[in-house]
Parts: structure tokens; C-alpha cells; sequence
């Protein structure tokens, strides 16, 4: 039996840091969407016990990759491994700030799961989900939400924005790790952000269906720190302006950014020049959430 799972890529509507734990995660107050940029894995159960890993791009297929790090917490957690060959065909760009590897492992633990007969509910797929990472959680599910804690308390939001969004990223990828260090070091501790962040705006414009409210309100902390050491975050933000968009903003910890857009020829025009300007360039929509 094989099972084809698209992983939705996410982006960061909003992203406020509230405080840093003693373990050295942070809290944070974010609003997820994902978007149909989207990764595909194929899982075929096979002979055996475990799972192999084929991917065409230049990834890891041992247990450096997420996929492989879900496969294995489910069984883990299941008590009764069974064989699987996975195969990954990658779009979404890698240490992006996209949730891609993320994406990938949520995938990974839908389709597993579907290949045991529904043996997990969503709640105890989301309990393996956030030992392979933060955001892995909110990606089982996807739509829009708002995610406090290290990202894994999830509070779904009806958004009725259907607005084309553009994402692009140039240049290099950014480290996850590296990129909230220099958030340390830059905000000593955070001290100023202990109040409530909920963007009350923001959820008001998203369920509205209101680009303009959510335009008004699209704010992302780690802007400050990343687009300083990489000038093309801020080129392509104000290209993004410039070319029509109510809004735009980085995503995640970057570089990725994305413009949120009131018409779909413009997102598209928007994204064959980016494209030419040697940036990976992508139009999407926001996708909705999958009911498990
Ligand atoms: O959870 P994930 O593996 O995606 O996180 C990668 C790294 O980012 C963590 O090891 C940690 O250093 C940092 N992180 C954090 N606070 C979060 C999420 C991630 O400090 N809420």
C-alpha cells in the first residue's frame, strides 16, 4: 500500500518572542499559515521493519533527516514498527524559514499513520511531533493558527483570507539555532517583551478575511537581527512593496519573506521577476487544515 502526502510550507503572519526558558528554547507568540508550496512524500509499505529514505536533492537520508527522525519517534511510540520506503521530491527551499523540514516530518507521521489504520488521534500525533521540533506540531495540521509556548500550544483560527501570497528567498540559508542566539544577544533576555502579544488585530483582519487589517499588523522580531547581516532580505521586502504588496515580511528566523497580495496577476508578474532576479520565487495561497 503507498500513501502520496503533500507537506505544506508555513509562514509567519506574525512572530514576537516572549521570553527565554531556562533550556534555553523560547516562548513565542506566532501566527502560522501554510501555503500551497508544498514538498511531496511517497510511502509505500514494505517488507521488514524501519524506514529507507530516497531523496533526489542534496539532503541527508539517514537520521539528520527529519523524515527519518518522525518515522522513527512513531515507532517508538507505536511499539509495532513496520517497514517503509519513503520518497521525498523537495520544493520548499531548505533553512528558509519556511518550516519545510518540519513539513516533511508532519508528512511523514500523516502518512504513517494512515498506513496503520488511524492508530494515533491528532492530539497523540501531535505529542511525537514535538520532540522532532517546535513547529512540527502545528504542520500535522496546518491551516491557519495562533502557537504560543515553544510553538506547540495551538489555537486554530477560521481565516477567511484567501489573498495570493508571493515567497521568495535569496542567498544562503539561515541557522535556526544561530539565528536566535543573535536574538540573545541582541535583546538581553527579553525583559522588554513579558506583556501579552496576542495580535488581537491581526486575528480580527484574518477571520474577516481583511488583507488590509492583516497587512496593517505583520510584524516577525527576528527581522531586526537577520535582515541587518543580509542585505537581500531587505531588497527583496521592498521589491515585494513595490510590486503591489499590502504587506510583506520575513518568515520565521529567514531569509525567506513573502508579500501578501490583493490580486493574483500581480503576485504572479511579481514572481517572474523575482525569478529572474535569481531568487526562488513561489505563488501560492494559504491552504486550509487537514482534518486528520
Ligand atoms: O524545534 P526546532 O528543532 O525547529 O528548533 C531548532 C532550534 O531553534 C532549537 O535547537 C533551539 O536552539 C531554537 N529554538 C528556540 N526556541 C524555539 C524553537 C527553537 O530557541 N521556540
Amino acid at each position: 500500500m503507498t500513501v502520496i502526502e503533500k507537506a505544506y510550507a508555513k509562514i509567519n503572519y506574525y512572530l514576537e518572542i516572549s521570553g527565554r526558558r531556562a533550556d534555553g528554547y523560547h516562548e513565542l507568540e506566532t501566527v502560522m499559515q501554510t501555503v500551497s508550496l508544498a514538498d511531496t512524500l511517497t510511502v509505500t509499505r514494505v517488507a521488514g521493519e524501519g524506514i529507507t529514505l530516497e531523496t533526489g536533492a542534496a539532503l541527508p537520508a539517514d537520521d539528520k533527516n527529519l523524515v527519518v527522525r518522525a518515522a522513527n519517534a512513531y515507532f517508538a511510540a507505536s511499539g509495532a514498527p513496520f517497514g517503509c520506503h519513503a520518497v521525498l521530491e523537495k520544493r520548499i527551499p531548505i533553512e528558509a524559514g519556511l518550516g519545510g523540514g518540519s513539513a516533511d516530518a508532519a508528512a511523514m507521521l500523516r502518512a504513517l499513520n494512515r498506513l496503520d489504520k488511524g492508530r494515533f488521534s491528532a492530539a497523540e500525533l501531535a505529542e511525537i511531533a514535538v520532540k522532532i521540533g517546535a513547529d512540527v506540531p502545528f504542520l500535522i495540521v496546518g491551516g491557519t493558527a495562533l502557537c504560543r509556548g515553544v510553538g506547540e500550544v495551538m489555537t486554530p483560527i477560521e481565516s477567511t483570507l484567501h489573498a495570493p501570497i508571493v515567497v521568495a528567498k535569496m542567498g544562503e540559508g539561515v541557522s535556526t539555532p544561530a539565528a536566535f542566539g543573535a536574538l540573545d544577544s541582541h535583546f538581553d533576555n527579553f525583559i522588554d517583551f513579558r506583556s501579552d502579544h496576542t495580535p488581537v488585530p491581526l486575528l480580527a483582519g484574518l477571520q474577516a478575511g481583511d488583507g488590509e487589517a492583516v497587512a496593517a499588523s505583520i510584524f516577525n522580531r527576528f527581522e531586526a537581527v537577520v535582515a541587518d547581516a543580509r542585505p537581500a532580505v531587505g531588497a527583496l521586502l521592498d521589491f515585494l512593496c513595490r510590486a503591489g504588496a499590502l504587506a510583506a515580511a520575513m518568515s520565521g528566523s529567514g531569509p525567506s519573506v513573502f508579500g501578501i497580495f490583493r490580486d493574483a496577476a500581480a503576485a504572479e508578474a511579481a514572481t517572474a521577476a523575482l525569478s529572474a532576479m535569481g531568487a526562488d520565487a513561489f505563488a501560492c495561497t494559504p491552504t486550509e487544515a487537514i482534518s486528520l
